[in-house]
């Protein structure tokens, strides 16, 4: 039920409508009968500055970000984590009564622990990493791995500028590419942190030939489940980690920011999206 002291929180992006972040959201406030609700916000491409400034205030108690937005909601803020800092990006904007907005960013922790969970053979710091991407998904994506010990990781980007600028932001470990036909023959890991594949179209092209055989590849396109990236690593034998873990473990956090409690352990999460995945919802 909807009250007077109803705390609203929700997610930002553009695109934002094939989001599941407002349905785990909804079904954790049920189960833990908080009076809350999550609901999901499209700004204009051009207009999450004006956004996020309008909340100023503690309208709302806060936003989780997506695309393409991660980067701007680090600049909207007043202060920021020491993760969302080292990141370039942030994933979670929290509105303080005080007027004071504050960054966060979770994915990094959502896509570690991703990883343990389904390829909980890896170790991170066996083998340079490859991120395909330089927006706000990779720069998450870069920092929690340099963090967790990667040794070095490869940023393959389109625009190979601001792949470049990424690297130069993260220093010595990181190296910028804007084709990914090196040879990897020592990768522990891929990340795919484009957008492409998003609503099934085609993934990015890999040399798989090229990659070791114990190569995680993980992809953080959710929907649908299955991308033709994820395919065409499974076909090559290897590991793969799917995005809906990481929604999954980075909104934990959220919640708990939102809401002041973390999640209740009854719901389970997983059976309930990939529901609605298989439904095509
Ligand atoms: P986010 O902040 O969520 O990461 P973003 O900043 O819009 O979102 O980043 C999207 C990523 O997908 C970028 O790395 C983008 O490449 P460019 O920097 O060259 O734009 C990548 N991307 C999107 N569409 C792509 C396409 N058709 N081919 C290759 N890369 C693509």
């Amino acid at each position: 039920m909807i009250t007077a002291h109803t705390r609203v929180a929700g997610v930002a992006g553009a695109p934002v409508r094939h989001s599941l972040s407002p349905l785990l959201h909804n079904a954790w406030l049920a189960e833990a009968g908080i009076d809350g609700v999550y609901v999901a916000f499209a700004p204009p491409q051009d207009g999450f500055p004006a956004f996020a400034e309008g909340l100023r205030g503690g309208a709302i108690v806060g936003i989780n970000v997506t695309i393409p937005f991660k980067q701007q909601a680090l600049a909207a803020a007043d202060f920021a984590s020491d993760l969302a800092r080292a990141a370039g990006a942030a994933n979670l904007l929290l509105f303080h009564e005080n007027g004071r907005i504050e960054a966060r960013n979770t994915d990094g922790e959502g896509l570690l622990q991703a990883l343990a969970t389904q390829a909980p053979q890896l170790d991170v710091k066996s083998g340079p990493a490859l991120v395909l991407g330089a927006g706000g998904a990779a720069r998450g994506a870069v920092a929690a791995l340099l963090e967790a010990g990667s040794p070095q990781v490869i940023v393959v980007n389109r625009t190979l500028d601001r792949a470049e600028q990424l690297a130069q932001t993260f220093g010595s470990r990181v190296r910028a590419f804007d084709r990914p036909d090196w040879a990897a023959p020592d990768a522990a890991l891929v990340i795919n942190a484009t957008s492409l594949g998003l609503g099934g179209g085609a993934g990015p092209v890999l040399p798989w030939k090229s990659l070791p055989d114990t190569a995680v590849v993980m992809d953080m396109v959710y929907k649908p489940l299955r991308t033709d990236f994820l395919a065409a690593a499974e076909e090559r034998g290897l590991t793969i980690v799917d995005g809906l873990e990481m929604l999954i473990r980075q909104a934990i956090p959220a919640f708990e920011a939102f809401y002041g409690s973390p999640p209740p352990p009854q719901v389970d999460e997983r059976r309930l999206l990939l529901d609605v995945l298989e439904a095509g919802g």
